[in-house]
């Protein structure tokens, strides 16, 4: 049977933002995205879904009162309760409290693994759902860090992975690959992790967020999927089909919202626009995993 998933990221709810801040952020509509995600998720009777983080609009960049942060929480928690499917989810830089940059309350309504959590998503299926900001300081990092205890952790669950015929999929909140921008968005660490990807055949995709751009790279003999953000353009989530003979389907879908859709948009050139949104094989391709097809094979 075929694995059939969704990864949706960065829905960053502010409720009553005072104003929409970056493109293609559309803060003050918030509220609006978030009651149209559930709706969506439901009609695909997904296997799964995971979040990449940055629910919220704490940490940095928005100083939102603490009252408010809270008030986010409990609203972005409701909604997200009433997805269908087995949710999993991890965290972003800007879901710790603005004000004091804990993670404290946003823990005791979401996962927070500390410092990886490791789930039996489908048959011979697992994921590797890592915290980059369980020993980090998110004011002077936001990048997070990949630090020594993420790496052996998610060394000894590829091993194991592999000795139980497992497939093993890593979300983590931010890049694992730099850009033409340089390191922006890449967590510290990076070359340490690929390191670990590189040697460990049941790790056959990393999944992030963050930088809000779609972006499919295969690299080496695994793929890295960036995904854009569901608070502004081009306002979407992943749907995910592995396949027994080890290819990697992907569709991007849009949420039903388009004149949100195109104001945020118009808050961007033609340019900075295509790449928040990628091009055409960063939103819908087929790929062949030779990893997936081996562990599966
Ligand atoms: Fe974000
Ligand atoms: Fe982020």
């Amino acid at each position: 049977m075929p694995v059939h998933f969704a990864f949706l990221t960065d829905t960053h709810h502010y409720p009553d933002a005072p104003e929409d801040f970056g493109a293609p952020k559309m803060l003050t509509r918030s509220q609006e995205v978030l009651d149209a995600i559930p709706p969506a998720l439901n009609t695909q009777a997904f296997d799964f879904v995971v979040h990449g983080g940055d629910f919220l609009c704490g940490g940095g960049s928005f100083n939102l009162p603490t009252e408010t942060y809270l008030r986010s929480l409990d609203e972005a928690a409701k909604a997200f309760d009433q997805i269908q499917a087995p949710f999993y989810s991890i965290p972003g830089n800007h879901d710790c409290d603005a004000q004091n940059w804990s993670y404290k309350d946003y823990a005791a309504r979401f996962p927070y693994p500390e410092p990886l959590t490791i789930v039996d998503a489908a048959p011979r299926l697992r994921l590797a759902l890592a915290n980059v900001f369980h020993d980090c300081d998110v004011l002077e990092q936001s990048g997070g860090i990949w630090t020594d205890a993420l790496d052996q952790a998610l060394r000894s669950a590829a091993e194991e992975a592999l000795s139980d015929g497992c497939a093993l999929l890593l979300f983590l909140h931010t890049w694992v690959l730099t850009d033409f921008d340089r390191d922006r968005g890449v967590v510290e660490g990076a070359d340490k992790l690929r390191r670990t990807l590189s040697d460990n055949p049941s790790l056959v995709a990393a999944f992030t967020g963050h930088r809000h751009i779609n972006r499919i790279t295969p690299y080496r003999d695994y793929l890295i999927v960036d995904t854009a953000c569901l608070i502004g353009f081009p306002l979407g989530y992943r749907e995910i089909i592995l396949s027994e003979d080890g290819y990697f389907t992907t569709r991007f879908h849009t949420l039903d919202l388009p004149q949100l859709n195109q104001d945020s948009y118009d808050r961007s050139t033609l340019e900075e626009n295509r790449i928040w949104q990628g091009h055409v094989h960063d939103r819908d391709t087929e790929i062949l995993l030779p990893r997936l097809k081996e562990v599966w094979g």
